[in-house]
């Protein structure tokens, strides 16, 4: 498809589409999810990161408590990192904790305490990038910019057949100008046109089986015109996920477990875990070196990753009232011993929490 016929295309969708997603939205929407039906920034910002990799029932119960924790930009700037990190323990993708952190302090140091209103001055916080910054300006102060989470482009994708391959910069830019083409033209329409495109890309059209009978948008739809909607949008760049293996050692004294922080920066970031090892030879002359004679093997944990699967092996050992190292001699790996009643002040990745548990 040539620039011209898109923009043909484009104009010709363009009177219709948002009026009928709006009422659409209007009509039969999302309205009471806990960050609508508020234009505090701070509120919307938290909820778009927490979205970004996390599905809504899963984030509901972590934005209620991080809002009773941290209420305002304010207190989350003020706030150690590790009760941050305690606070995002369970959801993934940590290096999101950590920029929302950042991105506290900075919305204090540079704005005053203010989050900007624009989504280009937005889009130079740490951790908010084009589409999240978008969402923000356009829900809070009804800025006239465009969202293109990969929701967004499944539902632009189909209802232009966009044929461009957005693994190409060039054919992901076009397609942002296409979704500025779509906007409508009150600021006023903004919250529920934003919401209205989240929602859609949420339920009818979804990736494998979208329920075109049930669509306000079908009748403009190219990609259900041409047939199968689901050809679009056009990705070529597979991922090719890998495999990773580790081995954790679980050592218990007296109703505590050695725990160890990981590095700031990298997976699991600034989590607390188990000493974790390359192989099996590796952990097992830890163990030597320990004085530990035997260790137990617990089933192992399997956890899926973006470009990865992740498997890990856990071995136990409950050392002795004498063991020497139990008060964290040097054998022992950097680290501390935490009590079981206290694990939960502790950012633990999920599947740890759920193996000690
Ligand atoms: N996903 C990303 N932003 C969202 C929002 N505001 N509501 C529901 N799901 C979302």
């Amino acid at each position: 498809m040539t620039d011209e016929e898109l923009q043909t295309r484009v104009q010709a969708l363009s009177g219709d589409f948002a009026p009928l997603l709006l009422a659409w939205q209007r009509k039969d929407g999302r309205h009471d999810l806990p960050w609508q039906n508020t234009r505090d920034p701070y509120r919307v910002w938290l909820s778009e990161i927490m979205l970004q990799q996390t599905q809504v029932t899963t984030v509901l119960g972590y934005y209620k408590r991080f809002l009773e924790r941290f209420p305002d930009v304010a207190a989350l700037a003020a706030a150690p990192q590790d009760e941050v990190m305690a606070a995002w323990a369970g959801l993934g993708y940590y290096s999101r904790a950590r920029n929302l952190h950042k991105c506290a302090q900075t919305v204090m140091e540079r704005h005053g305490g203010a989050f900007p209103r624009t989504a280009v001055e937005l889009a130079e916080l740490p951790g908010i990038g084009r589409s999240t910054a978008s969402a923000i300006s356009s829900f809070c102060f009804g800025e006239r910019v465009a969202i293109l989470d990969g929701n967004v482009k499944r539902v632009l994708g189909r209802l232009l057949a966009f044929d461009g391959d957005l693994a190409q910069l060039s054919q992901e830019k076009r397609l942002w100008r296409q979704a500025e083409a779509l906007l409508p033209a009150s600021e006023a329409d903004m919250p529920a046109y934003t919401q209205g495109l989240m929602d859609l890309g949420a339920s009818h059209c979804s990736p494998r089986q979208p329920q075109c009978l049930l669509c306000p948008v079908s009748g403009l739809c190219h990609g259900r015109a041409q047939g199968d909607p689901t050809l679009y949008p056009i990705k070529t760049r597979k991922l090719k996920r890998g495999q990773r293996e580790n081995w954790w050692l679980w050592l218990e004294h007296e109703g505590r477990i050695w725990l160890q922080q990981r590095p700031s920066e990298g997976l699991w970031g600034g989590l607390w875990t188990l000493p974790m090892y390359d192989s099996e030879d590796a952990l097992d002359a830890h163990r030597q070196a320990l004085g530990v004679a035997e260790l137990e093997t617990l089933p192992r944990v399997q956890h899926a990753l973006t470009h990865f699967d992740w498997v890990l092996h856990p071995r136990r050992a409950v050392l002795g009232a004498t063991a020497q190292d139990a008060s964290g001699a040097p054998a022992l790996p950097a680290g501390q011993w935490v009590a079981r009643e206290q694990l939960s002040q502790y950012a633990l990745p999920a599947p740890l929490k759920k193996l000690l548990d």
